[in-house]
């Protein structure tokens, strides 16, 4: 039977290369469970933000059935020895994408402008000194500034401006991260959101948030806010983050 989601033993690696990890599978463990509803979307564009070893984007590939699905896939990393281990990890699994060394997105904002329906990103979370972020190499793998959301800050706007009229966006966050505040943020932008993963690990409690700026999604976000909370009410919840899961009262199976 053809696997899923990519072989771990036919990841490539190298030493300034992001393994896969806890972050990592939780990502493709949520992908997995929203599998269906990605095969019903048929999206044309896929892209991943910050590719690292690959295991991401050929999972996504090969999860919605690499070239039978149709769709397009792009994949970014602003360390160039991810992009070559990527491209690796690809050719391994028979998949193909086209992998860009560049910041977030830089350059590829014109031509994927309002065209992305699937981006997954598994950014650099970390809260560390400001200044260890964009250091080359493995640490521009995790440091992510104060609270972890230097980079997570940057990648939201961009992300907004590439994600289709269906696009939904998959994002690993930290409780640090302030993953609610970051739910009401691109709200303000015209996004749902919800929580399709949880996973605590020794280390760390790893969200992986799905936003969906598509209409009926949002119809249906409005109309769980009328019933619901109002955003003053989910501004003030005091953490642990709580999932407001705007689609949690939704009538849709997101399952
Ligand atoms: C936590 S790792 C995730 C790697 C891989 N997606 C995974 O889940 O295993 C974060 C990745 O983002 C990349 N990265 C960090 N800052 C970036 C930026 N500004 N633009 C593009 N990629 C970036 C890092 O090089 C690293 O490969």
């Amino acid at each position: 039977m053809l696997s899923k989601i990519a072989r771990i033993n036919l990841v490539s690696s190298h030493p300034e290369v992001y393994d896969p990890c806890d972050d990592s599978f939780a990502l493709v463990d949520a992908l997995l469970a929203d599998r269906a509803n990605l095969l019903e979307r048929h999206p044309s564009i896929c892209m991943e933000i910050g590719c690292g070893s690959g295991y991401v984007i050929t999972s996504l590939a090969l999860l919605l059935g690499k070239e039978d699905s149709g769709a397009y896939y792009i994949a970014t990393d602003i360390n160039p020895h991810a992009v070559r281990v990527t491209c690796e990890t690809l050719l391994a699994h028979g998949c193909h994408a086209e992998v860009v060394n560049t910041d977030i997105a830089s350059g590829l904002e014109k031509r994927l402008s309002r065209s992305v329906d699937v981006m997954v990103v598994n950014p650099p979370y970390v809260p560390t000194p400001e200044e260890e972020v964009g250091r080359h190499g493995i640490a521009s793998a995790w440091a992510g500034g104060e609270n972890g959301r230097s980079v997570i800050d940057k990648i939201l706007p961009v992300a907004d401006k590439l994600l289709s009229d269906k696009g939904w966006l998959y994002l690993v966050t930290l409780t640090a991260n302030n993953p609610l505040e970051l739910c009401l943020q691109m709200r303000k932008k015209g996004y749902a959101s919800r929580i399709i993963l949880q996973r605590s690990t020794e280390e760390e409690s790893l969200h992986v948030i799905k936003f969906s700026r598509d209409l009926d999604t949002l119809l249906e976000a409005n109309e769980c806010m009328a019933l619901n909370k109002t955003e003053n009410e989910l501004a003030t919840e005091s953490s642990p983050f709580t999932p407001f899961s705007i689609w949690k009262y939704g009538k849709r199976n997101f399952n």
